[in-house]
């Protein structure tokens, strides 16, 4: 490494060392410029399949999907269906495949079903895995059937409200994989949240193009000029955790500092305010001290409903928490809520990926309750948990309706991916602003040569 001084952005300087909220020590992920055929090839994308994507822990979902006994949903990533089900003894996740012909036993995205019937010849399995019925059993040989197959398994965790699976034979310990910290997401209670929203949207690029997109804020101003009154985009820090998890706090409710006026209170500002419930005509501050007095609001609002955010720190209030998990997830960190993005790789062309996001809030009683705006939730969306929504799915030129921010992003990342294609493209040069990118690259490096 040299020795250039690089300015580093701290929320708070003050956090203990020891808190969530504390800067991380710098990673020395070194300066290499890696290639950039990663993006483009079937080779590359079989070897990811072989090293990350059969070996690691993926989020397949989350346990507030499937509270009842019986409870399924389907998890798909390329060719591989799983499913996950409560069974008598807590969650498990087994190949949605017959052990007889291989027909995919469960067509339906999520249910509840004790017994699986596949609909090829009707054999049926318990939601435990194990062999119920054989059709007309006599008419087999005893050596095709006596080791009375049942549904392979595949390991199943939950952890914080999420449900991890891994294909792996031996997966590594499930917390070790997620890199996190202890508490860092079970603080946000996340198994009390119900899904609000689950958008899924096909995207004309490499998943990793989405993930390093969603991993820095450094094209805020560029590709979201809209932001720039609302986001301190050049205030983020940005920190990296073990075996390519990190994050970077996005302090919200103030202006970027490459806005001349740091004064007025703009319109975002007053609708961020609104939204805290602090009225903006009453306002007597500068735009400074706008993401103060949001935290201050959602205290008192947290005090009076007993929503026990004594639990967060005054930035957790305000600021998202973008949190990222390797390999290919980004979860948005609120006080009221989380938004939980996915980056799954396209069953067979390496040049797009399906962008999966969930919305997941505390079920609000309060028909007049209004969600905050980052949230992008259409107008009329239930949010008292009560009706799990279905998966909403778009395809390439399809618009999910995922709010201006996204469209943009699905709109621009096309063209990146084209651009790395071209002659003169060497490889990506990334700034502190993306060390973000380079941990996650060092780490898919570590697997790809493991
Ligand atoms: S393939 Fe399932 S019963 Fe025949
Ligand atoms: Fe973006």
């Amino acid at each position: 490494m040299n020795s250039k001084m690089i300015p580093v952005a701290v929320i708070n300087p003050d956090a203990p060392v020891e808190s969530l909220e504390a800067k991380q020590p710098p990673i020395d992920n070194g300066a290499e410029i890696y290639g950039k055929d990663g993006y483009f090839s079937a080779e590359q994308m079989q070897r990811e399949w072989n090293k990350v994507w059969t070996q690691s822990w993926l989020i397949a979902g989350v346990s507030s999907d499937i509270p009842k006994l019986g409870d399924y949903f389907l998890f798909r990533v390329r060719s591989e269906s799983i499913i996950v089900t409560r069974t008598q003894e807590g969650i498990k996740a087994f190949y949605n495949v017959c052990p007889h012909r291989g027909a995919r036993l469960l067509i339906e995205e999520r249910g509840n079903k004790k017994v699986f019937v596949c609909p090829f010849h009707s054999w049926s399995f318990r939601n435990s895995g194990e062999l119920r019925t054989i059709t007309d059993e006599e008419t087999f040989q005893e050596p095709v059937i006596c080791h009375r197959p049942g549904l392979t398994p595949v390991a199943c965790e939950e952890h914080a409200g999420l449900v991890f699976v891994s294909m792996a034979d031996t997966p590594s310990p499930l917390k070790e994989a997620v890199g996190l910290p202890e508490g860092y997401l079970e603080n946000y209670r996340i198994d009390q949240m119900r899904v609000v929203r689950h958008v899924r949207s096909e995207w004309g690029s490499n998943w990793k193009v989405g993930v390093e997109a969603f991993y820095e804020s450094y094209h805020l101003h560029a590709v979201h000029p809209e932001t720039r009154g609302v986001m301190g985009d050049l205030n983020v820090q940005y920190d990296c955790y073990p075996n390519g998890a990190s994050r970077m706090i996005v302090p919200l409710g103030q202006p970027s500092p490459r806005q001349a006026d740091q004064t007025t209170v703009n319109e975002g500002l007053q609708y961020m305010l609104q939204e805290a419930g602090v009225d903006p005509a009453g306002f007597t501050g500068t735009a400074a001290d706008v993401r103060s007095a949001i935290q201050q609001a959602k205290r008192e609002r947290s005090e009076r409903l007993g929503l026990g955010y004594e639990r967060f720190t005054d930035g957790q209030l305000s600021d998202s928490w973008a949190t990222g998990i390797f390999p290919n997830v980004q979860i948005g960190c609120h006080p009221e809520a989380i938004f939980l993005m996915r980056f799954i790789p396209h069953d067979t062309d390496p040049e797009r990926f399906w962008y999966d996001t969930m919305t997941l809030m505390f079920p609000v009683d309060d028909p007049n309750y209004c969600p905050p705006a980052w949230m992008g939730l259409p107008e009329g969306t239930n949010v008292t948990g009560s009706v799990r929504p279905e998966t909403e799915s778009f395809l390439i030129d399809e618009d999910p309706g995922l709010g201006l921010v996204l469209s943009q992003d699905a709109a621009f990342l096309p063209s990146v991916q084209e651009g790395m294609r071209s002659k003169a493209f060497k490889g990506q040069l990334w700034g502190e602003q993306e060390q973000r990118l380079r941990h996650f690259h060092v780490e898919l490096e570590r697997r790809l040569h493991a």
